[in-house]
């Protein structure tokens, strides 16, 4: 005899296309482990209450297990008549028990299951995502701890700035990384509430018991408002925000990499396991992993732009529409998962720093221009005096072909009577980071403090 999925108010089957067209077993069968574990609660919670007997309620949880085994072995492949993995599990359970199956849809709508089933994915998600974070953590800050003296040019608007630690540098996307996990932590709390029992979207008319539901599913509440716990998504729209700040984060280190590794730059160098080649110039190493981060950036971006506008016009309670929420969620946590694993690998073991490129760098410019102003301001020259002055310096080595460095005393002199022999060592690229000595500033003495204090950070 054929299942019928709907009703017999319903007299005739659904137009294949149709069919097709309203499914979504071929994707949210990634929550089935979720479904099943959630029926389970709600299996239980039935029989807690007296709605069906212990017996039945034993049964459910029975066939529900022998399910999630199938599913694990490859045997439970339910295909697109099944419509979407609440119905593909009722009906498996039904094939199981009989008539018992058809109980555990009891006090029960598809609208509270689907939100349960979410939550309880992103869930576990989030706290695989952060996992990732911590890992990613702690490998820059392996790379920043021996790389304090270790001086890189750094940076406004793309122009030489002032030089830093490169490990001031590498911790700086460390504490973009820690409010990212700090964020999930965020978006955890709001996705940890059970809309389980709010039914269809106005409760139910069986005794039920939403707190029993939510303890054993370990949420830390239950939605308050039926009509809000069945139709809310914020918490997606939430960890899509958090997403797309950790590929913000990703991309500008991603962006910085492929700066980096150009010829221009000349930074870092690509180890063979982390680049590839192109197929028709010999000599190219491509910094394909970077890119590909930065590129699927976009792609997090859209899936937010997607839910928000998806629920932007959606009267309460329940809407079709929100079966949409789903692929935006998967393709972010893949997304998401697989660019810190790959940035991970890139930095533990894909690139390599090139001292002499580096250091080239910073011994060759002007960025030390603000020292001579300090300087001279430390030495009771008002500051603003001394800028001008500096600025007036810098045009004068510009043309002359020479860096601050090479002038002579008796120059500095002439420009200035406060200047004395310290001057040389007053703008050597390593006093002149050394120099930046304030709270979060990149003197050596403080990355040495923020290393420490990102490793409290991490244990906590
Ligand atoms: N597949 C549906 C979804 O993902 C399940 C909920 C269906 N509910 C309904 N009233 N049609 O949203």
């Amino acid at each position: 005899t054929e299942q019928k999925t709907w009703s017999q108010r319903f007299e005739s089957a659904l137009h294949p296309a149709i069919a097709l067209f309203n499914a979504s077993i071929t994707f949210d069968i990634e929550l089935i482990e979720y479904d099943i574990t959630g029926s389970i609660a709600h299996a239980k919670m039935l029989a807690h209450t007296g709605i069906i007997s212990t017996q039945e309620g034993e049964q459910l949880v029975a066939g529900l297990e022998q399910i999630r085994s199938e599913y694990h072995q490859g045997q439970f492949n339910p295909g697109i008549e099944a419509e979407d993995v609440h119905f593909a599990v009722e009906r498996r359970l039904t094939e199981i028990l009989g008539d018992v199956g058809k109980k555990l849809h009891t006090a029960r709508s598809r609208n509270d299951q689907v939100g349960t089933d979410t939550r309880l994915y992103l869930r576990s998600q989030i706290s695989l995502i952060q996992t990732q974070i911590r890992e990613f953590q702690r490998v820059l800050l392996e790379l920043a701890e021996v790389n304090v003296e270790t001086l890189i040019p750094g940076y406004t608007h793309l122009q030489r700035a002032q030089p830093v630690s490169l490990a001031h540098h590498l911790l700086a996307y460390f504490q973009m990384l820690q409010r990212d996990w700090e964020r999930l932590g965020d978006v955890y709390r709001r996705t940890n509430i059970s809309p389980l029992g709010c039914g269809a979207l106005a409760g139910t008319t069986f005794p039920i018991d939403r707190h029993y539901t939510a303890e054993l599913l370990d949420f830390a509440g239950v939605y308050e408002n039926s009509l809000d716990g069945v139709s809310d998504r914020d918490f997606a729209i939430e960890f899509l925000c958090a997403s797309s700040l950790i590929m913000v984060h990703l991309s500008r280190f991603s962006e910085e990499i492929i700066l980096w590794a150009s010829e221009e730059f000349g930074f870092v160098k690509l180890k063979d396991s982390c680049a590839t080649g192109s197929s028709i110039m010999p000599q190219k190493k491509n910094p394909d992993v970077p890119e590909l981060v930065r590129g699927k950036t976009g792609r997090v971006f859209g899936h937010l732009q997607a839910l928000l506008v998806l629920m932007k016009g959606l009267p309460l309670a329940y809407n079709k529409d929100l079966q949409e929420d789903k692929e935006a969620l998967f393709d972010s946590v893949k997304t998401i998962k697989s660019c810190l694993e790959a940035m991970k690998i890139l930095l533990a073991e894909g690139l390599e720093f090139r001292p002499e490129r580096l250091s080239t760098a910073v011994n060759s410019d002007f960025s030390n221009a603000t020292d001579v102003a300090d300087y001279l301001a430390a030495r009771g020259v008002p500051f603003r005096e001394a800028y001008n002055l500096v600025g007036k310096v810098v045009r004068i080595c510009l043309e002359k072909g020479k860096l601050l460095k090479d002038l002579t005393l008796v120059e500095w002199q002439e420009l200035h009577p406060a200047f004395e022999e310290d001057i040389y060592s007053a703008i050597a690229p390593s006093q002149v980071v050394a120099a930046r000595n304030s709270y979060g500033g990149t003197g050596f003495e403080q990355v040495r403090l923020a290393l420490k204090n990102a490793r409290t950070q991490i244990q906590a």
